[in-house]
């Protein structure tokens, strides 16, 4: 017979093995949608084949590059595929025991692939861009190289890599950012819980070798707003450093997993680093709250980044969505002291630099620090 401790063990046990099962199948889901890339890419260039095929003949002869065009971006989307191929294949070691069966068929408990997921996988070529691309470096400059340098700034760099300040970075996407303070010589970890970008970080951080070897086209599902119909299918090369060659002594880790139940012991990180990340929290309080509680006394938290609430509009989902003067109110009611602030620091995220359409964000930059006495 069961004691009640032979019961709670047994309870214990399976809620592990049921998060495990479940992590396990939304691994194989995402393996599924990266692998589905090329025939939903394909399905949106036959879309425009067909609209072009029920032209009259008069109006077809007046496009005579539109079908030479979309041969182009169906050759792009066949460079993607085989880069997307390569990242899933270094996949193989992130979980263990992972059944490539299930992944070829998507009967077989794996769900079908969303046009949400389509769309961060999209987002996900367009990141490489941003973060390991020489073309993305504007962009970097615009936004990463404030934060590195208010790091510098606040905590001197230590060259021989002895007693590193340990530098915290959220939402780190494909690592550049945690990768850059890295090689200063802190030591760095970037948490990420997007598993679609996890398995890109990993193949970019620790499976690729030398610099611009792979070539990808992160502009070919943008079919409005071309200058030129090259513009579409601009190749990049990645990545735009050898992700192999940080200092011997660097320290440099990524976590993967939700910011908010990774990160539990208190006053811990020398600096968190946010950048385009707070707003991503169903409630960016929890957010506020956890920096402070997980930095040490003395400790700075720097963020730049807009306030585009990501669940804001999502049917469903829960969104606190607060303005920066109020945002500012609260940082102040928490205990931190507001460094250095700016209001106007103008970057753009995963901008595509040819496109007609440019958003650009007007974003705040600001340092703050926790009370070396706990005041709250
Ligand atoms: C807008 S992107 C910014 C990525 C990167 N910091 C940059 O500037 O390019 C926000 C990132 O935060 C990640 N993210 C969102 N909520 C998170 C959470 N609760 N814990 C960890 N990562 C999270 C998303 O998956 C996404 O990669």
């Amino acid at each position: 017979m069961a004691t009640t401790t032979d019961r709670k063990t047994n309870e214990k046990t399976s809620s592990i093995e049921d998060e495990e099962a479940l992590e396990r199948e939304h691994f194989l889901r995402i393996l599924y949608a990266y692998k589905n890339y090329r025939i939903y890419a394909m399905e949106r260039v036959n879309r425009s084949e067909k609209s072009f095929n029920k032209l009259p003949d008069k109006h077809k002869k007046l496009l005579p590059a539109y079908l030479p065009t979309l041969s182009k971006v169906r050759s792009a989307i066949d460079t993607n595929y085989e880069l997307i191929l390569r990242i899933t294949n270094s996949s193989d070691q992130m979980f263990v025991n992972k059944d490539m069966e299930n992944v070829s068929d998507p009967r077989k408990k794996v769900k079908a692939v969303t046009s949400h997921d389509m769309e961060k996988i999209y987002t996900t070529l367009k990141q490489f861009a941003r973060d390991w691309s020489s073309e993305g470096k504007h962009e970097r400059d615009s936004c990463y190289k404030p934060i590195i340098d208010e790091v510098i700034a606040r905590l001197p760099i230590n060259e021989s890599f002895q007693e590193q300040k340990k530098v915290l970075v959220p939402g780190a996407g494909l690592g550049r950012l945690a990768f850059e303070i890295a090689r200063l010589g802190y030591e760095c970890q970037g948490n990420e819980f997007s598993m679609i970008m996890l398995i890109a970080a990993n193949f970019i951080l620790n499976r690729s070798a030398g610099i611009n070897v792979y070539t990808l086209h992160p502009w070919v599902h943008q079919y409005i707003n071309n200058k030129c119909s090259e513009d579409q299918v601009k190749a990049i090369q990645i990545p735009d450093i050898s992700t192999q060659n940080l200092p011997v002594n660097a320290n440099f880790s990524m976590a993967a997993g939700d910011f908010l139940e990774v990160y539990t012991e208190p006053d811990y990180w020398d600096c968190i680093a946010t950048c385009y990340f707070i707003d991503t929290a169903h409630n960016i309080l929890e957010y506020l709250e956890k920096i402070y509680e997980i930095l040490k006394p003395g400790g700075y938290w720097i963020n730049l980044g807009p306030l585009l609430y990501h669940f804001a509009d999502m049917h469903g989902e829960e969104s606190i969505e607060i303005s920066y003067s109020e945002l500012r109110r609260v940082i102040l009611e928490l205990g931190f002291t507001i460094l250095n602030e700016k209001t106007d620091v103008s970057s753009t995220y995963t901008q595509n630099p040819r496109s007609m359409l440019q958003y650009r964000y007007d974003c705040v930059f600001f340092t703050c620090q926790k009370p070396f006495v706990d005041t709250s």
